[in-house]
């Protein structure tokens, strides 16, 4: 699959990574393709990058989400966005409280299908959950379009987060759950003094 990946950092990179490791065509989008000569894949600028891609990431960085994406609509139009950034203030606290930012997305493209993962996860996580940790772990997705959280899924089963390990919480609304655990995260990641952890779903034991 071609894949745009709109942000060159922490998390660009690391979804980069994975994606061309299972075979995917990956090219990033930068607001300087120019400065980012270091990068192992080609980096175009971000309106080429959403018309390379048949899914685009957004991997980019804090606040620059709802700047960006509504002037990349016409190359985004009846695409699959999966959507990673949260919305932080320097000080780590959520700026979308009500509405998420993946909602907020949604609306603003509506003819592009966001899928809100992976942004419960540190970057050294996403594309190498069983190499980083000791034991499958969850993760989980959100969006109104069932066939978009399929192609999602599927590239998160090439990153190596097995079927039963993907969660599918519902709509895009639940995404607000998702931003919302960035607070859970940055608590947890003080507690236990590193960012690279997950947490995992526990059911009942069967009767
Ligand atoms: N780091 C993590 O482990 C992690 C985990 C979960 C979620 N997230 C979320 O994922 C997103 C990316 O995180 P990151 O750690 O990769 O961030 P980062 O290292 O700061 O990279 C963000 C990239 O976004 C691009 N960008 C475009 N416009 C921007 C603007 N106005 N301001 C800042 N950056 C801009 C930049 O690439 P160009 O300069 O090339 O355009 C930049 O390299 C963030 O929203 C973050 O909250 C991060």
């Amino acid at each position: 699959m071609r894949i745009g990946i709109l942000g060159t950092g922490n998390v660009g990179k690391a979804v980069a990574a994975g994606a061309a490791a299972a075979g995917h065509e990956v090219v990033f989008g930068s607001r300087d393709p120019d400065s980012r000569k270091d990068l192992d894949h080609p980096v175009l600028t971000q309106q080429e990058a959403a018309a390379h891609g048949e899914l685009v990431i957004n991997a980019l960085g804090s606040g620059a989400s709802l700047d960006t994406l509504p002037g990349l609509a016409a190359q985004l139009d009846g695409k699959v966005l999966l959507d990673i950034a949260i919305d932080l203030t320097p000080a780590m606290d959520l700026i979308h409280l009500d509405v998420s930012l993946a909602e907020q997305l949604q609306t603003a493209l509506p003819g592009t299908r966001v899928v809100k993962t992976f942004c419960t996860v540190d970057s050294a996580i996403m594309a190498h959950p069983l190499k980083t940790l000791d034991t499958p772990t969850t993760i989980f997705l959100s969006g109104e379009d069932a066939a978009a959280k399929t192609t999602v899924g599927s590239l998160l089963e090439d990153f190596g987060w097995a079927p039963e390990q993907q969660l599918d919480l519902g709509g895009i609304a639940t995404a607000r759950a998702q931003e919302h655990m960035a607070l859970m995260f940055v608590a947890v990641a003080g507690a236990v003094g590193g960012h690279v952890f997950n947490f995992s779903l526990v059911t009942p034991r069967a009767a």
